[in-house]
């Protein structure tokens, strides 16, 4: 059950339910593509940065170690000792990123796998089939991510296959819920509006998968090379004809400023690779923009990465002892950065929705978004 429990102009502060417990929205759901948070963070960490959702791979999980692996194994959150929702991504977009030579057809795209290079095919029934054996809290439809600068005729052709695609992927859930060895009977379905940068094209999709009455519903195919002025226009244009009530989703995005502006267009879900990513190199988020910690001037810094932060990284460790780390390439240096940045991103999901709540949430992002500009 979705209930919106505040707005602030477009902006929308939400509980959802689930079988894995109830999600404040908005939310950022942290990304651990092989059932790991990239930078050695363990579920048990996850506790105290304040995370409420994490995101799978579907793709990933099934070439290693496989979803059947899993399921014999009690499902993926038993497997990774995670009793929180967790959401998979239905695999299309990572078969489009990741996997070598690949053919799309009517049935499902064929692909190398990027680990060994076998063979695999995945269209909607297999993509369902292999979430179902990961018993996700949330799974996501089977989509093709067009390229931003795909033509229209392509962009048209492609998205008109991703909805006959979702009617499958609806189908086939509901078929694997009621059979009685599924991990997750109560397994939620999201579908994904495509179109690239196209409005009218986006409009329509969303206007077809609005009737489906899916659990939720994502953007996607954004933050793939256009601007950020074309991804707000499209999110101007499109959020409006989702359901408004249920639970939309922002896919792989993005920066501090993108989730303000996100939230700021009714968003509630969003995930993205770039905590755990810069962390791993060092680069850490504050309130006053982004620091490279590998940075020479840091060498004597013995204060924390921010002032006040209530991370295990800063609660403990100066920015001088945790550069060494990097420069050592001890992997706690790493691991330090990733905890911080995860939990920078949790915290500032805290204080949107505090904000919105007291309707206060146009100040609090102009706040935010000033603060991100200043450099350190
Ligand atoms: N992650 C980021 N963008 C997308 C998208 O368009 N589709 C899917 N399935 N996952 C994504
Ligand atoms: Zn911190």
């Amino acid at each position: 059950m979705y209930q919106i429990l505040a707005t602030d102009g477009k902006a929308k502060r939400a509980s959802f339910e689930t079988v894995h417990g109830t999600i404040q929205t908005p939310v950022f759901m942290n990304v651990g593509t092989a059932a790991a948070i990239k930078g050695a963070v363990a579920t048990t960490d996850l506790q105290e940065i304040g995370t409420q959702v994490e995101l799978s791979n579907t793709y990933h999980l099934h070439v290693r170690p496989g979803d059947k692996i899993v399921k014999q194994l009690g499902g993926l959150h038993k497997f990774m000792n995670w009793d929180k929702p967790i959401l998979t991504d239905s695999g299309g977009f990572q078969v489009f990123s990741l996997a070598g030579l690949r053919k799309i057809k009517e049935e499902g795209v064929y692909f190398h796998s990027h680990v060994d290079g076998r063979k695999i095919f995945m269209g909607p029934e297999e993509s369902m089939q292999i979430q179902s054996n990961l018993a996700s809290t949330i799974a996501m439809a089977f989509d093709e991510c067009p390229s931003s600068v795909a033509d229209r005729d392509y962009v048209r052709k492609s998205v008109d296959r991703t909805t006959r695609w979702l009617k499958r992927c609806k189908t086939e859930m509901a078929r694997l819920n009621s059979l009685p060895d599924t991990i997750n009977p109560n397994q939620m379905l999201f579908g994904i509006n495509q179109g690239a940068v196209y409005e009218d094209i986006r409009i329509e999709h969303a206007q077809q998968i609005a009737e489906l009455d899916l659990d939720g519903y994502a953007v996607g195919g954004l933050a793939v090379g256009e601007s950020h002025e074309e991804m707000y226009r499209i999110l101007d244009a499109v959020v409006p004809y989702l359901p408004q009530n249920k639970p939309t989703y922002l896919m792989g995005v993005g920066t501090p400023a993108n989730i303000l502006e996100g939230v700021d267009r009714g968003i509630d879900f969003f995930d993205c690779v770039y905590p755990s990513r810069n962390g791993r190199h060092g680069h850490v988020y504050t309130n006053h923009g982004k620091l490279n910690l590998f940075n020479a001037k840091y060498e004597l810094d013995d204060s924390p990465i921010e002032d006040g932060c209530q991370c295990p990284a800063c609660r403990h460790y100066s920015r001088a002892y945790i550069r060494h780390l990097l420069k050592a390439k001890e992997m706690l240096g790493m691991r330090l950065c990733v905890l911080h940045n995860l939990y920078f991103y949790n915290h500032m999901m805290e204080e949107i929705r505090e904000a919105i709540e007291k309707g206060e949430y146009k100040q609090y992002k102009a706040k935010k978004l000033a603060g991100f500009e200043e450099t350190t």
